[in-house]
């Protein structure tokens, strides 16, 4: 991942220069309490303030864009969960294209909370929430307050093929509950279809997830479907992506 920072680097004190704007000694004080603050907080979490940049996410991002556009609503207001936000690239791209939506970051490793707090610094949208720590795995009580049948999109990219099984069924029993009646969870990455990874490149990354993590891997489509149907909601359209990756929309079933 490439790294840069979104403060310009003093290297006194590798802080956000501020001494031209003070000019009596209660500010200096001040100023130098966040100048220790900062440096602090750096050293506790060492990627604040830092934006990541995952070069998958960068080029996935424009065509999972277009797939938002013809599926979900411009035209009213909407809710959306982005379910392991990474760097915070997609909500911050996807965020500046759909206005109308309110979207919540959330992230469960703590380096990829601050780069997501980082690119809401930068582009300072005021429908992106700050972000929230999620474990997909845990129920949806301790998704950070999110409440049931609030959310009109449960957004999830690249997460069920690169985490513990748990997460995927996290995922959907969370997103059965979260979202209205109605609501889209849309999920991208590399799927197996009955049974079979193809093509070629997808297998051996397949082989490479699970030699990484035994509890790794791509998953088939038809146990997401089942996944889905025991949580309410039912796969509504599979579309199919760059690089042999799917985009994949279920919608949530209706009461009546
Ligand atoms: C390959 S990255 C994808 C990140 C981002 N969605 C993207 O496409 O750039 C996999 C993500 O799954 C997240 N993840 C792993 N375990 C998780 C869990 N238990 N709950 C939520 N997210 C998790 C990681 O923190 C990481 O952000």
């Amino acid at each position: 991942m490439r790294k840069w920072t979104i403060f310009r680097q003093n290297p006194k004190h590798s802080g956000v220069d501020l001494s031209e704007s003070v000019c009596c000694n209660g500010a200096r004080r001040l100023v130098e309490w966040f100048r220790k603050l900062y440096r602090i907080t750096r050293r506790l979490y060492p990627g604040f303030g830092t934006m990541l940049s995952a070069a998958a996410a960068e080029r996935n991002k424009e065509p999972i864009l277009t797939v938002l556009l013809e599926n979900v609503s411009t035209g009213r207001h909407l809710r959306a969960l982005e379910i392991s936000s990474g760097t915070g690239q997609h909500v911050t791209h996807f965020a500046q294209a759909l206005r109308n939506i309110t979207w919540q970051p959330s992230e469960y490793d703590r380096q990829s909370l601050a780069s997501i707090e980082a690119y809401r610094a930068h582009y300072q949208l005021s429908n992106v929430m700050p972000v929230i720590h999620l474990d997909a795995s845990l129920p949806h009580q301790y998704w950070g307050g999110i409440q049931p049948e609030s959310l009109d999109l449960v957004l999830n990219i690249n997460m069920i093929h690169i985490s513990p099984f748990a997460c995927t069924e996290g995922l959907f029993k969370g997103a059965g509950a979260v979202l209205k009646p109605q609501g889209l969870l849309l999920t991208y990455g590399p799927y197996s279809v009955n049974g079979q990874v193809t093509p070629q490149s997808n297998i051996d990354f397949d082989y490479s997830l699970r030699q990484r993590n035994p509890e790794w891997g791509l998953r088939d489509i038809s146990l997401l479907n089942s996944l889905a149907q025991r949580n309410g909601l039912y796969l509504e359209k599979m579309v199919d992506m760059p690089a042999n990756n799917k985009c994949l929309l279920f919608r949530k079933e209706s009461l009546v």
